[in-house]
């Protein structure tokens, strides 16, 4: 599917952005010690140096408010001004509620109305594409768009080729309706189910309702075909990027940063050589997060701003592929003064925002067995987030391998 926002509708700025990642690190020596890999192969192999881990009391709706209020924060609204969110991801908390229901509680929001899109990586993307097509319409004014995962707990610790890839994070972007030219301009959704069960959850839903013998067998983890996931992934990725930018009248040469889906530095530098673009036109932050699914876009639109990365004037592309399999581009005009996320981080803190669990049920310990064990022993884990100083751009971090 292809839309390209034209001369009669409203057209969807950015103009808030934040990012939230769990204090927790595991690194790849901490998964030297959990199965049979090395930090070499996963370094070679992936470019992931760590991920991060949601504490016992996070969920993704928690870590999805923390985020959506920043954004907020950095575009100056209330979390009242909020008429839509819509939230990506494949790890709800719940079947149901969805997870933008509990967010919109937890972000003191009265007005909006709220629900989750599931199209795995590309699920920011296409929730963007969503909150644009409401704004377009004349349906909102100022959309809550948030891609958060919590993919730890729905990974198995004994499968070497997927418990390494992932981890959990949160990004949020506020898009509001606009008469001015600019925001989110040409954008590219794609759908192959010939990859349908190249990544997949087996087990949970109403094929194959939850059992002890599906929870035995380990198919409420996430499965993936390696191989062929890459296979689609620097097959699709720059051709889903460069019809997201001819959409908007524009050429790559236009784009100032492209920021794609932190799955694998190989991809990404797959990606740069089908553009025909040099690395550093491409944001890489997937050394610090490794993936996170449909929050890793946001988490890097957020923090390559906030770098001062994205200038007033520029167009930036985002792009992104996943489960299904699907893909999504979308082409942005810059249009707010990008030190205004720097703040963010400081106004809001986790400790702040409450999700309201139910009166009387509570789960059991979320945190995967494997790791529980690993986080217990001092000093492996637990360091401070603090990779972007508010207020000060960071140093661009090389990718790895380079
Ligand atoms: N440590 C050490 N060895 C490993 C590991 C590991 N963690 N994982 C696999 N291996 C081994 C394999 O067993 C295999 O051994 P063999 O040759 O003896 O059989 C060897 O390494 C090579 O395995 P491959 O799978 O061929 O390795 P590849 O180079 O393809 O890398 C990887 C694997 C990193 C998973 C790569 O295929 C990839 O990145 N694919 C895309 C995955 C992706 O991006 N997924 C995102 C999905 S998005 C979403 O919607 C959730």
């Amino acid at each position: 599917m292809t839309t390209q926002a034209d001369s009669r509708t409203r057209a969807a700025h950015v103009t808030g952005w934040g990012r939230y990642a769990p204090r927790q690190v595991l690194t790849n020596a901490d998964l030297e010690r959990m199965v049979d890999t090395s930090d070499e192969w996963i370094r070679t192999r992936t470019g992931i140096r760590e991920r991060r881990v949601a504490a016992a009391d996070e969920t993704t709706a928690s870590m999805g408010a923390v985020a959506g209020l920043r954004a907020i924060h950095t575009a100056g609204l209330e979390p009242d001004d909020i008429d839509l969110i819509v939230l990506a991801t494949l790890t709800p908390d719940y079947w149901m509620p969805s997870t933008a229901a509990l967010v919109k509680e937890a972000i003191g929001n009265t007005r909006a109305s709220a629900f989750d899109v599931m199209a795995a990586c590309s699920g920011f993307v296409y929730a963007l594409a969503t909150a644009q097509a409401y704004i377009g319409s004349g349906l909102s004014k100022h959309a809550l768009v948030i891609g958060s995962e919590l993919l730890t707990r729905f990974l198995d610790y004994t499968d070497r080729s997927t418990c390494i890839l992932f981890g959990d994070g949160a990004g949020a972007i506020v898009l509001s309706a606009s008469d001015e030219p600019g925001g989110a301009l040409g954008i590219e959704l794609t759908t192959d189910p010939q990859g349908a069960y190249m990544i997949w959850i087996p087990a949970g839903g109403s094929k194959a309702p939850p059992s002890a013998s599906t929870i035995g067998r380990g198919e409420h983890f996430l499965r993936m075909e390696g191989r062929e996931t890459y296979r689609f992934a620097t097959k699709t990725m720059a051709t889903t990027a460069l019809e997201s930018i001819r959409r908007s009248g524009l050429t790559a040469d236009d784009v100032g940063l492209f920021i794609p889906h932190q799955a694998n530095i190989r991809i990404v530098e797959a990606v740069a050589k089908g553009l025909n673009l040099p690395m550093d036109r491409i944001y890489v932050n997937l050394d610090r997060y490794g993936n996170t699914s449909a929050a890793s876009v946001p988490i890097a639109l957020a923090e390559a701003v906030n770098e001062g990365r994205v200038q007033i004037g520029d167009n930036v592309t985002l792009v992104a592929f996943g489960a299904g399999f699907t893909s999504g581009a979308v082409t942005i005009r810059w249009t707010a003064d990008p030190t205004r996320g720097r703040t963010a981080d400081d106004a809001v803190q986790p400790e702040d925002v409450h999700v309201r669990l139910p009166v009387d049920w509570d789960s059991v310990d979320p945190i995967p067995e494997a790791l529980a064990e690993l986080m217990a022993q001092p000093g492996s884990v637990d360091v401070p987030l603090d990779d972007v100083v508010p207020g000060e751009p960071e140093p661009v971090r090389q990718p790895i391998g380079r």
